[in-house]
């Protein structure tokens, strides 16, 4: 393989990548109603695979197939992005144009009046996008199972994901990381990570020396060194990714309320929390 296909192929694969389980359940067809798909044209995964190019490229998402063919040439990427798909289950790539980001209500609506039909195995029945993403990647080019069955086992997410993880690439997901020290877990944190960009900062143990200070009130006297720590959080939230190495210096991303709370529970330890998180990988995709 040349090295422009490798980088396009790792290229499609990140399109086609993860998070997607959400989207996918809340399209999938097993919501729709029944009736509504007994109406439409049965078409085989076989019959799919024959439009496989610009002449004709039918794509099959979320159980439907649609003819996209004369869409291609307004698909506002370059056509190759698209055209992969032609003849496949695209449904993963669909609901991942970006990874974790689906297509808007708009593109949703323009799918919709290509619709030609329902994707069915041999024996009448819907195929489901997983089992059709299975046939797919049994089947080679020449229709030959046996070459593409050791790497069946991998969903076009997964092999996105391992191919991000070889590259050393954070993935999107949830994330849970540790700092401890003198036989003390001291903090534990936990956030999500999309695009780089980190949300949903919180911390699931925050101690020092026997104290819990997620469990202190308002009045106690070191009460402030968990505020100080929530702010900490609060200013990383929506951050990009780097944004954990001004934990280093605490002051430039919460004010130190107090003059003492800061020197308490160190930014470097919350710091060396969230890298704990990024060694330890995804935790979670939520
Ligand atoms: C299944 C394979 C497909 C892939 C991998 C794919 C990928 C992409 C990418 C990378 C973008 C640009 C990035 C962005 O807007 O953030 C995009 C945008 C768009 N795509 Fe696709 N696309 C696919 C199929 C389709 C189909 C079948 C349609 C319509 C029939 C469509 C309609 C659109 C529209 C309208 C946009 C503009 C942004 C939006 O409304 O979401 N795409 N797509």
């Amino acid at each position: 393989m040349s090295m422009n296909k490798i980088a396009y192929s790792m290229f499609i694969a990140f399109v086609a990548s993860l998070g997607t389980l959400v989207s996918i359940q809340a399209l999938s067809s097993s919501e729709r109603d029944a009736a509504d798909d007994d109406a439409l044209d049965p078409i085989t995964p076989e019959a799919l695979a024959e439009h496989d190019g610009a002449e004709s490229c039918w794509k099959a998402i979320d159980g439907r197939v649609y003819d996209i063919t004369d869409y291609l040439p307004h698909h506002p990427t370059p056509e190759a992005v698209i055209l992969e798909w032609c003849g496949k289950e695209a449904s993963e790539a669909w609901h991942n144009k970006r990874p974790g980001v689906p297509h808007s209500p708009r593109a949703e609506g323009m799918l919709e009046s290509y619709l030609i039909g329902r994707l069915v195995d041999e024996a009448g029945e819907p195929v489901e996008p997983e089992a059709a993403a299975r046939i797919d990647e049994s089947t080679d080019e020449a229709g030959n199972g046996e070459a593409a069955d050791a790497t069946a086992r991998l969903s076009p997410a997964e092999d996105e994901r391992l191919h991000r993880a070889l590259l050393g690439l954070p993935l999107d997901g949830r994330y849970r990381g540790v700092f401890g020290d003198g036989g003390e877990m001291q903090v534990n944190v936990q956030f999500d990570l999309r695009d780089g960009v980190l949300s949903n900062v919180s911390y699931r143990h925050l101690a020092y020396r026997g104290v819990d200070y997620r469990a202190l009130d308002e009045e106690d006297d070191l009460y402030p060194v968990w505020v100080q720590h929530q702010r900490l959080a609060e200013g990383l939230e929506g951050q990009p990714l780097t944004a954990i190495f001004a934990l280093h210096e605490p002051e430039r991303l919460a004010e130190d309320i107090d003059g003492y709370s800061g020197a308490t529970l160190r930014g470097n330890k919350v710091h060396s929390a969230f890298r704990d998180a990024l060694n330890r990988g995804v935790y979670s995709w939520p």
